[in-house]
C-alpha cells in the first residue's frame, strides 16, 4: 500500500531528533507539508527541515515548548500561516526524569506530566480548532508500553503515557461527528538519543524480554503514524497501538 498525504499538511512536535525527525521525514516523503517543532535545538531542527527538503518536502522548524498554552496556540497557528491549513498533529514532544517514586521530587513529577500530558492537551485543543472548520483531521499521540505495563524508576513517565492513552480515547469520542480520528502509538524500547541514555545492563535486560530479539527503530514508528495519518486509517479511532517487537501481548 502506497501512504499518499500530498496537500495535507502536519505539525510534529519535538520533531528535531529521534521517533520526532523520523515521523516528519515520513510524513514529507508521502507528500505532506510539515511544521517540525522543537524547543531549544534550532540547528537541530533546520537540519530535519534540510533533510526533508533535500529529498524534495517541504518543511518548516518553529520553535515551540509545548508544555505553554500560548506557544501551543502558536506552533498551530503557524501551520495555517505557512502552509494554510492543518490536517495531522503527532505529539510526539517527551521527556524523562527517571528515579524511584521515594526520591522523585516534585519537579521530576511536574516537568514530564506537564510536557508529556498537558503538551498533549495544549496542542491538541489548538489543533481542534482548525480541524473541526475542516471537518476532518487526524491526531496521532506517542504513548509508551510503559503506560501499560509501568516501569520501576518511571511513576511520572508512566503516569503521563497512561494519560495519554485516556486522553486519546475520550477526545476521539468527542471529536468523532467532526471525522477527526485520534489514535495513541506505543512504542517499546526504539534505538534513540532518549533510550542512548541507559546503561548497558538495562539495555541487555530489556533485549531479553523482546520476542522479536531486537530494538525497534525510529523509522519503524513512523511507517505506523504514516498509516494512521492516512485515509487508509479513516475507519480506525480511539486505539492505542503497540509496535514494541512482541514485549506486551495483550
Ligand atoms: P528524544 O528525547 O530523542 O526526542 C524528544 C524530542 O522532544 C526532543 O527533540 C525534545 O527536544 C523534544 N521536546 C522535549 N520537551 C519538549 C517541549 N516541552 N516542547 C517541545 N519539544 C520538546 O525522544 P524519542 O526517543 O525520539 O521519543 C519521542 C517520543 O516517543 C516521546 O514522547 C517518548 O516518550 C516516546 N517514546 C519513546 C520510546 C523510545 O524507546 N525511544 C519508547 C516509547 C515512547
Amino acid at each position: 500500500m502506497k501512504i499518499d498525504l500530498t496537500g495535507r499538511v502536519a505539525v510534529v512536535t519535538g520533531a528535531s531528533r529521534g521517533i520526532g525527525r523520523a515521523i516528519a521525514g515520513a510524513l514529507a516523503a508521502a507528500g505532506a507539508g510539515v511544521v517540525v517543532n522543537y524547543r531549544d535545538n534550532a540547528a537541530a531542527a533546520e537540519a530535519t527541515v534540510a533533510a526533508i527538503s533535500a529529498a524534495g518536502g517541504q518543511a518548516a522548524a518553529v520553535q515551540a515548548d509545548v508544555s505553554q498554552a500560548e506557544a501551543a496556540d502558536r506552533l498551530i497557528k503557524s501551520a495555517l500561516d505557512r502552509f494554510g491549513r492543518l490536517d495531522i498533529l503527532v505529539n510526539n514532544a517527551g521527556i524523562t526524569r527517571d528515579t524511584l517514586i521515594l526520591r522523585m521530587k516534585d519537579a521530576d513529577f511536574d516537568e514530564v506530566i506537564n510536557t508529556n500530558l498537558r503538551g498533549v492537551f495544549l496542542c491538541t485543543r489548538a489543533a481542534l480548532r482548525p480541524m473541526g472548520k475542516q471537518r476532518g483531521g487526524r491526531i496521532i499521540n506517542l504513548a509508551s508500553v510503559i503506560g501499560l505495563i509501568g516501569n520501576a524508576g518511571q511513576a511520572n513517565y508512566a503516569a503521563a503515557k497512561a494519560g495519554i492513552i485516556g486522553f486519546t480515547r475520550a477526545t476521539a469520542r468527542e471529536m468523532a461527528s467532526r471525522n477527526i480520528t485520534v489514535n495513541a502509538v506505543a512504542p517499546g524500547f526504539i534505538e534513540t538519543e532518549m533510550t542512548d541514555a541507559l546503561g548497558e545492563a538495562t539495555r541487555k535486560a530489556i533485549l531479553d524480554t523482546i520476542p522479536l530479539g531486537r530494538f525497534g527503530r525510529p523509522e519503524e514508528v513512523a511507517d505506523l503514524v504514516c498509516f494512521l495519518a492516512s485515509d487508509a486509517a479513516a475507519y480506525i479511532t480511539g486505539q492505542t497501538f503497540t509496535i514494541d517487537g512482541g514485549m506486551v501481548m495483550t
